[in-house]
């Protein structure tokens, strides 16, 4: 089944995220500190974003700030647009609204998001019923099976039946991804989703998620440490270091040409860059990658 044979038109002039001078702080004894301060992002519709930058740099509280998910001590300033819509002014029944179903995100460990105690089916079927009131479940349990087949799990009329522990990581973080296509969202937030995983089913989670974003247009925020996963995933790149945007850019021009010292560090830590292209232009389903 194709990617783009469901809701490609809502979304085809959306997706388009635009954050100015956010700041998350947290209160300490000596007095607030700003974790992530004064960033600017830019997301054309269909684009892809990596947030690139060492553990504690501030990428995951810039996705939580955007998500209005922070932990209730700290405290955000500026402005964050999804397309025409300001979701730094929405209440929060407003932003139940907008997650899960114009903006989905996965995470580093698909086993601390998925109930253990229930099929990777029901699952689906609740994140989607969740966001499409009134719909039944047999049309539930189709657009799970239909997702689960989007993101090339085998068997998928009978792997929806399974339980979480009954995939493996790479397996599991593909229930994810499916989940948080189901409805079909503008924008994909992925924070660090190939962390856990060795390199190459992380080369196929990465051509997974390009061959998403080609097929439904939906854009997406790539989040890691590791500069190999977002060179062949995204257009751009923001490279943070403790809080701050150090350097930004087309991935091409980073790679070529990196002019802060930090992102220099950064590219000297991928010594198998070139492995990982290799990976994922063989396991590219059309081998078109530019
Ligand atoms: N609940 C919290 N209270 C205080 N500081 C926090 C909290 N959560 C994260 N931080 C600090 O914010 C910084 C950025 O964290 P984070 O966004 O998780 O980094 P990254 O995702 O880039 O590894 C880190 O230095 C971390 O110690
Ligand atoms: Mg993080």
């Amino acid at each position: 089944m194709s990617l783009a044979s469901t809701g490609t038109k809502r979304r085809a002039a959306t997706g388009a995220l635009t954050v100015r001078d956010l700041t998350v702080s947290f209160p300490t004894a000596t007095g607030s500190v700003d974790v992530v301060s004064h960033l600017d992002l830019d997301l054309q519709p269909g684009g892809a974003l990596g947030i690139v930058g060492e553990s504690g740099s501030g990428k995951s509280l810039t996705s939580l700030a955007i998500m209005g998910l922070l932990p209730p001590k700290a405290t955000r300033a500026g402005t964050v647009m999804l397309g025409t819509d300001q979701l730094t002014s929405m209440s929060e029944a407003q932003l139940r609204r907008v997650r899960g179903d114009r903006v989905a995100m996965i995470f580093q460990d698909p086993l601390s998001s998925l109930n253990p105690y229930y099929t990777v089916g029901a699952q689906i079927e609740e994140a989607y019923r969740s966001h499409r009131r009134g719909v039944t479940r047999r049309k539930a349990h189709q657009v799970a099976v239909e997702a689960m087949e989007r993101v090339h799990i085998k068997d998928a009329a009978r792997r929806v039946d399974h339980y979480p522990h009954q995939f493996s990581g790479g397996m599991r973080q593909r229930v994810m991804i499916a989940m948080a296509l189901a409805t079909e969202p503008e924008l994909l937030i992925a924070d660090e989703p190939t962390t856990a995983l060795d390199v190459t089913v992380q080369a196929q989670i990465l051509a997974l998620l390009q061959e998403i974003r080609r097929e439904t247009g939906t854009s997406l925020i790539l989040i890691t440490h590791d500069l190999a996963v977002v060179s062949e995933v995204t257009d751009h790149i923001v490279v943070m270091r403790s809080g701050v945007c150090v350097e930004r850019g087309p991935v091409e021009a980073i790679f070529s040409d990196p002019q802060h010292p930090y992102t220099q560090g950064l590219l000297d830590a991928v010594p198998r860059i070139d492995d990982v292209i290799g990976d994922l232009r063989s396991l590219s389903p059309t081998g078109d990658h530019r």
